[in-house]
């Protein structure tokens, strides 16, 4: 289950403290900020379970870039939703294998059958579209939470949805 926290600036500034270091490192001093921008948002999304719009300001302070170039990294990566998650997250293998087995039809049946699209939340899951789960050959293959799903047809999407609203953990 996603654990959301509310953004907090003074829990935000060691992890960012953190990836600097390590981008300095590797980098040295001249492209410290935009080497860093990257890790920096995945650790904001691991701690905070989001990356909240108030982070954004903060973190292009600290790392002396411009607020657009942190939503331009947030807005083109699919693993940085733009809304907080919900009770649970449902990532659908959208890559080729899984295309080839079924996943557009499943999509299709979340977004008729239970009104939940991409990047969206509904009855408290929210759907995240990934591109490989490592399990190309038992697709459509589909992670809820932590747990790795084969043979995610729209029949097992029903039947997991009836089950995540009836608030199974
Ligand atoms: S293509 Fe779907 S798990 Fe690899």
């Amino acid at each position: 289950m996603p654990h959301v926290i509310a953004w907090d600036a003074n829990r935000a500034d060691p992890l960012i403290d953190a990836e600097l270091d390590r981008a300095r490192a590797f980098f040295g001093a001249d492209g410290e900020g935009a080497s860093a921008l990257l890790p920096v948002l995945h650790a904001m999304q691991h701690h905070f379970g989001f990356v909240w719009p108030e982070a954004v300001p903060h973190i292009a302070h600290r790392l002396n870039l411009s607020k657009a170039d942190v939503r331009g990294v947030l807005s083109f990566y699919h693993d940085f939703p733009e809304t907080p998650p919900g009770r649970h997250v449902l990532k659908l293998c959208r890559a080729e294998a899984c295309q080839s087995v079924g996943s557009e039809r499943v999509a299709a049946h979340l977004a008729a059958a239970h009104t939940l699209t991409p990047g969206a939340t509904a009855h408290g899951v929210t759907l995240q579209n990934v591109y490989c789960l490592g399990n190309c050959a038992l697709g459509p293959a589909a992670m809820i939470d932590e747990q790795l799903l084969s043979g995610f047809d729209e029949l097992t999407a029903d039947l997991w949805m009836s089950r995540l609203q009836d608030g199974a953990p």
